[in-house]
């Protein structure tokens, strides 16, 4: 079974989110399974620097008028798999992030840009004679692969079949309706029934719409993309579909969060060596600029991009008044200017207790999953979430809002959960922990049954499998 896997990134070349570790960890795991699977990926200027080597694979010549495009193969000792990268200079090859500038704001051109990302898949879907790997089916993932199932479509391409992840409804990659003759898609596909969304082009909906399967990346989330509230506009559709959508859980890479093995942390621990775990605290508390206290008072922790999504808001609205009790939080984010500003600001008023460290850090972040109580995760609304699950796993007990992937993962005895997209129900929840951690005897246990869970993604690569499966050779399952 030859799957295409197609990302806007991957960890550890390039990541801004929970995107980029599915990408890099999940296509290891189906590899494992006995799944051929090559990893596409675009050339970006960063991605390039960390590849040990680069060599051509194909030319497929001029396309979108952006000059000659090439499939490059890469090999990364970071990350072992087949790699191929969509290699367009004039598009790709620049300094800054994946969707973003160095001043954070979006590229002017993500539309053309991820077009053209997604016309290349699918000419690797059509074109296997050039790289003599045909695949049965393409896995995409996100708006940035939306409109892969398009370009089949519009060359009337049956095969390779499609799979849409989703991982976040709320990223729709909206374009002007101008960018259809840019790209050349005819104006058919313009419609409420296919890529128009309230009078823009929605490369989300393209996935959405006409590729064969649909997934999203938990259970739960799965049910709620189909409701008013939380389907963004796009829940008819999805209910339409939900014979073709399934909701399969993520994975952590447990061996790049790996507690016993983690080169970046002060002390190696795992559950039967908790007093182990304790020396991760201290460096942290230091490295934040807090004071180490006697006794020991609960230290909370948020590893986060800072955005609405992610209920920063609201933690800052119960913050005073937790903080007031004596306990302490270490903040790792970026995002939102107006939320770290308001994080920095509430640090000057607590700067024995809050410590915000601005900025985007993989080696802090372990740091910090090591050495806090509890790791927060107020989401308002979480497709899966990765960091409760990395928390699990370090024997940091994550307090989390029961929503989507969250709910799935985190129960009463491996967490706390708050059910009201609320400041008091964050806050009592809050409290919750303030009160269970003065039974240390009991704190421990829960340690240990979280980090006792089985995380890995062995058991979801063989249900993307399953998928794969029911999807060839005869089943093409579209809706259309
Ligand atoms: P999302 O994809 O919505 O951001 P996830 O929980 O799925 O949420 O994944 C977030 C990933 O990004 C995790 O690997 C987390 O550790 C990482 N992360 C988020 N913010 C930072 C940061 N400031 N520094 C380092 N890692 C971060
Ligand atoms: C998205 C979601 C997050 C999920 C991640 C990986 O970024 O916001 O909940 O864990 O994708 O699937």
């Amino acid at each position: 079974m030859r799957v295409l896997f197609v990302s806007s990134e991957a960890h550890p070349l390039v990541k801004t989110g929970g995107l980029g570790d599915v990408a890099g960890a999940l296509p290891q795991a189906l590899v494992a399974e006995g799944v051929d699977v090559r990893l596409l990926i675009p050339a970006y200027r960063q991605v390039l620097d960390h590849l040990d080597t680069v060599e051509p694979l194909i030319s497929l010549g001029d396309q979108l008028g952006m000059g000659e495009v090439r499939v490059l193969q890469g090999v990364s000792h970071a990350l072992p798999l087949s790699i191929w990268l969509v290699d367009c200079p004039v598009l790709f090859d620049r300094p800054g992030g994946p969707y973003q500038d160095q001043q954070g704001v979006d590229w002017v051109d993500n539309g053309l840009r991820f077009a053209l990302f997604s016309r290349v898949a699918a000419l690797l879907g059509v074109t296997g004679r050039l790289t003599g790997w045909y695949p049965d089916l393409i896995h995409l993932n996100d708006w940035q692969s939306g409109l892969v199932p398009v370009w089949l479509r519009q060359w009337g391409a049956s095969r390779p079949a499609t799979l849409f992840t989703i991982h976040n409804l709320q990223y729709q990659g909206l374009f002007p309706k101008t960018l259809m003759s840019e790209i050349g898609l005819p104006d058919h596909f313009y419609d409420m029934h296919g890529l128009e969304y309230h009078q823009q082009l929605s490369m989300l909906k393209g996935g959405l719409y006409y590729a064969d399967r649909l997934s999203t990346v938990s259970p739960t989330y799965a049910l709620e993309v189909q409701s008013e509230e939380m389907g963004e506009g796009l829940n008819g559709l999805l209910s339409d579909r939900r014979e073709q959508l399934v909701g399969i859980l993520n994975g952590i890479d447990t061996r790049i969060w790996d507690p016993q093995h983690d080169p970046d942390i002060a002390a190696p621990f795992d559950k039967e060596r908790l007093d182990e775990r304790d020396r991760n605290r201290a460096p942290l508390l230091i490295e934040m600029g807090l004071p180490v206290t006697e006794p020991r008072v609960p230290l909370f922790g948020l590893v986060s991009r800072l955005v609405p999504q992610k209920g920063v808001d609201l933690l800052l609205a119960a913050l005073p008044e937790v903080l007031e009790s004596g306990a302490q939080l270490v903040v790792l984010g970026s995002g939102m200017p107006l939320l770290e500003q308001q994080l920095r600001q509430m640090q000057q008023q607590w700067p024995t207790q809050l410590a915000v460290w601005v900025g985007y850090s993989e080696p802090l972040a372990h740091r910090l999953v090591a050495g806090v109580d509890v790791l927060l995760v107020p989401s308002r609304f979480e497709p899966c979430g990765l960091t409760q699950m990395y928390a699990l796993r370090y024997g940091a007990l994550p307090l989390v809002r029961k929503t989507g992937g969250l709910a799935d993962t985190v129960d009463e005895q491996s967490g706390f959960l708050f059910e009201e997209v609320s400041v008091e129900s964050l806050r009592g929840a809050m409290n919750q922990v303030l009160d269970a951690f003065q039974d240390q005897a009991a704190w421990r246990e829960r340690q240990q049954y979280a980090m006792g869970r089985a995380l890995d993604w062995s058991r979801s690569a063989k249900q993307y499998k399953a998928v794969y499966q029911q999807l060839l050779p005869t089943d093409t399952g579209s809706m259309k």
